[in-house]
């Protein structure tokens, strides 16, 4: 009977790896670059951690289950309240600001389309207590330096930002009751993705007034901080909002990021626990779903039964990322460094496999790679492996060895041959 792979999973053959590989290299170095140091935490959790405050989107989809000892645990779908679980365990011993980051396996049960899967890798960079605006400004920076550094220009890529707590207060100051507020969010959320008419249509289950909810509509349009005030009248704790917003664009500019930002009041975000700045990247063209979103969570700690202590962060997943560098021609064999191998051994019959066993173990020892073929085939079958294993150089192992006890090493790229002699040879 023969099992077929488990729908939304994917399975990483040697080439699919070196292009996993290529990007979570990429985005430890960003990481690294930037100032964050790594943690991880379980795969599986309480499911209980992830009813908190996660939202209802995320709690649709969690593959949950029962353990023996009938606990209720879910397998991770974001890495975030295991960090607010973690960084509350030891609150007083860890110097702040924490900046961590993650490259975590993750688990949601979506229906499986371009870009979405049902497993995938997210990378995550968090900056814990840092109150200051400039924390969401890095966290931006971060994935678009990046994503930069990837060869994505702002002609390809745009961070669309927006703020949950400017959004809220606009949302009371045109008669929205607080309580609504995370009723409208995944509905303003799905603005993007779904027909104008639908928005309305969801909007109306929600408001019966024809003109709150046609100011709504324009407000979801507005593509810049500097029309706002135009558009609805702002109390102070607008204005506030505003301003922290309007600071957060000054440093983005001021980080040479600004030509890839911009204001959409229709970032809302998924999650339930954002409560200051939001943002998403999306390809430019805007035909794929997000390549990475976050925000400030300011209330998830204490939500955990910590302290109140301010948070922001992001989390890119390695699926739209990789469809966008392959349309952009930027997944190259050269850029995905195709494992190499310093030498192949080629025996040229059976009376030499045990000075070419010998011979390989003396290689691997120091410390080089090296590899050989289970059959003393035909000389040039053996050089076609070498070849297909992209091996530096070859050594044969022949007649040289019992006429003058030595080895001819042959440079695969050159093609030219040496005779060196075997007892000397890596000693
Ligand atoms: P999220 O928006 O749910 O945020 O996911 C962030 C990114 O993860 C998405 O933009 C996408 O790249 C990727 N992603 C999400 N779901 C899938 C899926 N089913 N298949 C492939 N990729 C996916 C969070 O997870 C937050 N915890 C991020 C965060 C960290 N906020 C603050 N810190």
């Amino acid at each position: 009977m023969k099992i077929p792979s488990v729908k939304g999973t994917r399975d990483f053959y040697p080439p699919q790896m070196a292009v996993r590989n290529f990007i979570v290299d990429g985005w430890k170095a960003a990481s690294i670059r930037n100032g964050f140091v790594e943690y991880d935490g379980p795969i599986f959790e309480y499911l209980q951690m992830y009813q908190i405050k996660s939202g209802d989107e995320i709690v649709e989809q969690l593959f949950n289950f029962e353990d023996r000892g009938g606990r209720l645990l879910a397998i991770r779908p974001e890495i975030t309240p295991t960090l607010a679980r973690m960084v509350n365990q030891q609150i007083n011993a860890l110097p702040r600001p924490i900046r961590w980051f993650s490259v975590p396996r993750l688990c949601r049960a979506e229906r499986p389309q371009k870009g979405r899967l049902r497993e995938f890798f997210q990378w995550n960079i968090d900056i814990i207590g840092v109150e200051d605006v400039l924390a969401d400004a890095e966290v931006v920076y971060c994935s678009l330096d990046y994503l930069r550094s990837l060869g994505l220009s702002s002609k390809d890529v745009k961070a669309k930002i927006s703020s949950r707590r400017l959004l809220a207060v606009i949302l009371m100051n045109i008669g929205i009751a607080k309580d609504k507020l995370e009723t409208l969010y995944p509905i303003l959320d799905k603005k993007s993705k779904i027909p104008d008419e639908t928005f309305v249509e969801m909007l109306q289950k929600e408001i019966n007034s024809a003109q709150i909810i046609q100011t709504i509509v324009k407000l979801m349009d507005i593509h810049s901080v500097d029309n706002i005030p135009s558009m609805v009248d702002l109390n102070d704790d607008a204005q506030a909002a505003l301003n922290e917003l309007s600071q957060v664009f000054a440093y983005l500019e001021k980080m040479g990021v600004g030509d890839y930002c911009r204001f959409d009041m229709g970032i809302v975000r998924g999650l339930a626990y954002y409560t200051g700045m939001v943002f998403e990247v999306h390809d430019a063209v805007g035909q794929l779903r997000a390549i990475c979103g976050g925000g400030r969570y300011d209330s998830l700690l204490s939500d955990f039964g910590g302290p109140k202590v301010t948070a922001t962060g992001m989390g890119m997943g390695d699926c739209v990322l990789e469809i966008l560098l392959r349309q952009k021609g930027l997944l190259t064999d050269e850029s995905l460094k195709v494992q190499t191998l310093d030498y192949f051994i080629a025996c040229t019959g059976a009376e030499f496999v045990d000075d070419a066993v010998a011979l390989m173990a003396r290689i691997r020892a120091a410390g080089l790679s090296c590899n050989y073929s289970y059959k003393t085939a035909a000389l040039g079958k053996q050089m076609k492996q070498a070849d297909s294993m992209n091996a530096a150089k070859c050594i044969i192992v022949g007649q040289e060895l019992t006429q003058s006890n030595q080895l001819v090493v042959k440079d695969m790229k050159s093609g030219e041959q040496e005779l060196v002699d075997a007892d000397t040879f890596l000693r």
